[in-house]
């Protein structure tokens, strides 16, 4: 809607996990190497987790992009509320398998195969579970046996589990132990620092045509960072937001108002200014910056 009026060729803060949107912070680019060093050396079970919206999804895009052009045969669930049937016929279909794929004991045998005549080849096979966190501990388990087929050379089944925060914490659960000892890798996404943000940003709308942005100024950048914790989903929102408000009122940089209309209108919650409790002995030029950062009347 906006994006003539700033001059974007696409928009910049789309939602979707576009790879090629992808900003390659320090803890995306480490992540990314990890997938695919844990993949390449036939590591086993790998297990990527992370916040809300810290950039999980994007990084198995990448992944897969890379798997596709290295003709890595691989199978992807997103939707992990499944029965352990649903489980291997979804694995049966993504790998192709030619069986039964109702046949829980035909899948495994074709996968046995094809595992065996792929690894045979020197050939590497995987899976990627996204959403891993509400595994149930039926599917989890089958997951987990078929992380046991091996052969003298390693794995021959790389998994990838990819999940929210609880997925760890499912992980210390007694009944998951055995599990947790097999992951092999563990990667873990945060949110961006303020100078992480600000190139991330900076890098998006450069990807969508303005390689000089001033549309939102670097104090304005610093509290979009605060107001999100560095989480790129909600930079994303509320960047796209701020330059629709911005837009409406023909405006071609946005300001600390809209911010706050915006992030309002999101029901946002951040940590809120911190109380000052001013104290005599305090030296007036620090309570003067305090009270300016806190707004304090
Ligand atoms: N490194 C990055 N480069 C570019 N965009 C990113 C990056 N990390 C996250 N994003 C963007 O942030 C948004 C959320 O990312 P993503 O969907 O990958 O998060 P997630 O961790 O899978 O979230 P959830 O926990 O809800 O599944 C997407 O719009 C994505 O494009
Ligand atoms: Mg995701």
């Amino acid at each position: 809607m906006y994006n003539a009026f700033f001059g974007f060729s696409q928009n910049p803060f789309n939602m979707s996990p576009d790879p090629s949107f992808l900003f390659r912070s320090p803890q995306h680019e480490e992540a990314l190497a990890s997938l695919i060093y844990g993949v390449q050396s036939r590591k086993g079970f790998i297990a990527l987790t992370g916040e809300v919206g810290t950039g999980k999804t994007t990084m198995l895009e990448c992944l897969r992009d890379f798997l596709n052009a290295q003709q890595v045969a691989f199978a992807s669930l997103f939707n992990s509320r499944l029965t352990p049937e649903q489980f291997f016929e979804l694995l049966a279909y993504d790998l192709d398998l030619r069986c039964n794929r109702l046949s829980k004991t035909e899948v495994l045998l074709s996968l046995n195969n094809l595992l065996l005549e792929r690894a045979g080849a020197g050939r590497t096979t995987v899976l990627i579970v996204d959403e891993a966190h509400n595994l149930d501990w039926d599917v989890l388990e089958e997951i987990r046996l078929l992380g046991n087929l091996e052969n003298r050379r390693g794995k021959l089944l790389q998994i990838i589990l990819s999940g929210q925060q609880e997925l760890d914490r499912k992980l210390e659960a007694p009944e998951f132990r055995q599990l947790k000892q097999r992951i092999a890798l563990r990667c873990t996404l945060k949110g961006f620092s303020v100078e992480e943000t600000r190139a991330y940003i900076n890098s998006r709308m450069a990807r969508a045509g303005v390689t000089h942005q001033t549309i939102l100024s670097p104090a304005l950048v610093e509290e979009i960072h605060f107001r999100s914790q560095g989480i790129p989903r909600l930079i994303n929102a509320i960047c796209d937001n701020l330059l629709l408000t911005a837009f409406a009122m023909e405006c071609k940089s946005a300001n600390m108002e809209m911010l706050d209309e915006v992030t309002t209108d999101m029901r946002l919650e951040y940590p809120g200014p911190k109380p000052f409790r001013p104290d005599s002995n305090y030296p007036e030029q620090v309570l003067r910056q305090s009270q300016a950062r806190f707004r304090v009347e």
